[in-house]
């Protein structure tokens, strides 16, 4: 694996390797085993939008790992004042060992692989969200023991949270149903992939796509960039909310999942996030987990 750009580029191996390799670092951590796979190693980090969770665990994370992460704000970078990063990528491939980038354009995060000659790690474009989906699938399977006869749920907007959903459910063998207002679905790319995969369902009704759910993710109506359209999403998403009545057509045992922040009241109510509390901050914890181990197969 060369980089992590988006889980379409991924096969079931990889991603299966990635989460056995993220417990395995889990567990040494928990136990105080060092696993200085990356010293002195440099990673630069580049956010073109806001994150707490996704700044915080690879910053740590690179520290855990004996390596060293370098904040880069797009404010204060070239970048920011429109340095093409098709030049940006060939400067830093000379100094840093590998790059995180969280950008608006999924073209920007392909263009900095085609032209650096660096790993680089996607921490979030308004395509995808591959890290925070390697951490979910690390997070159903600890709870559930495995992904055997699983169904998968999403509930709201088509983002970028569920395209990676769709593609990292049905790639580790989970059944995938989603529910999403009929001018809001996914990427045409992702429906095309899932189409031809099998096992994967559409539908405008939360409850129909529910049903029989093992576990229930859910996401922001207006994500980072959509600010502008939040009135809008709040009519067109109303309805796609995780609730206690959605939750009756599930399985007993089903699990609520949030990648974080979340908008009580909204996508989600009060009472299904503190119900579902655990679940959620073991998933945000297996942020690090995760990206430790993403950055330990691309820069290792
Ligand atoms: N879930 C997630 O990526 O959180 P941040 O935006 O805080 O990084
Ligand atoms: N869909 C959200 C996810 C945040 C982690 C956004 O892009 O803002």
């Amino acid at each position: 694996m060369k980089h992590l750009l988006k889980l379409l580029d991924l096969s079931t191996e990889e991603i299966i390797d990635l989460l056995n390799l993220a417990d395995q670092l889990k567990y040494e951590r928990k136990h105080n085993i060092p696993h200085p796979h990356l010293q002195g190693k440099t990673l630069g980090m580049i956010f073109q939008k806001a994150s707490t969770r996704t700044r915080v665990s690879f910053e740590t994370g690179m520290v855990q790992l004996g390596g060293y992460p370098l904040f880069l704000s797009a404010n204060d970078l070239q970048i920011g004042r429109g340095e093409p990063v098709q030049d940006t990528a060939r400067v830093l491939s000379r100094y840093l060992d590998g790059i995180m980038i969280r950008t608006f354009a999924q073209q920007e995060v392909e263009d900095l692989a085609k032209y650096g000659s660096i790993p680089i790690i996607n921490g979030l474009t308004d395509f995808c969200h591959p890290c925070q989906v390697l951490a979910d699938l690390m997070t159903i399977r600890e709870y559930k023991g495995s992904f055997q006869g699983l169904k998968m749920c999403y509930i709201g907007d088509g983002n970028n949270m569920a395209n990676s959903l769709i593609v990292g459910g049905l790639k580790v063998g989970m059944e995938v149903s989603i529910a999403c207002p009929k001018a809001y679905q996914p990427d045409e790319k992702v429906l095309a992939f899932a189409k031809a995969n099998g096992g994967f369902t559409m539908t405008d009704s939360p409850i129909e796509a529910a049903a029989g759910a093992d576990v229930i993710f859910t996401d922001v109506w207006a994500s980072m960039g959509q600010e502008g359209e939040a009135q809008q999403r709040k009519i067109a998403f109303a309805g796609y909310q995780v609730n206690d009545a959605l939750l009756e057509a599930a399985n007993p045992e089903c699990m609520v999942q949030h990648c974080l922040p979340a908008h009580r009241g909204e996508e989600i109510t009060a009472e299904v996030f503190e119900a579902h509390a655990k679940e959620i901050f073991d998933e945000a914890e297996n942020r690090l987990h995760a990206q430790k181990a993403v950055l330990v197969k691309v820069m290792g």
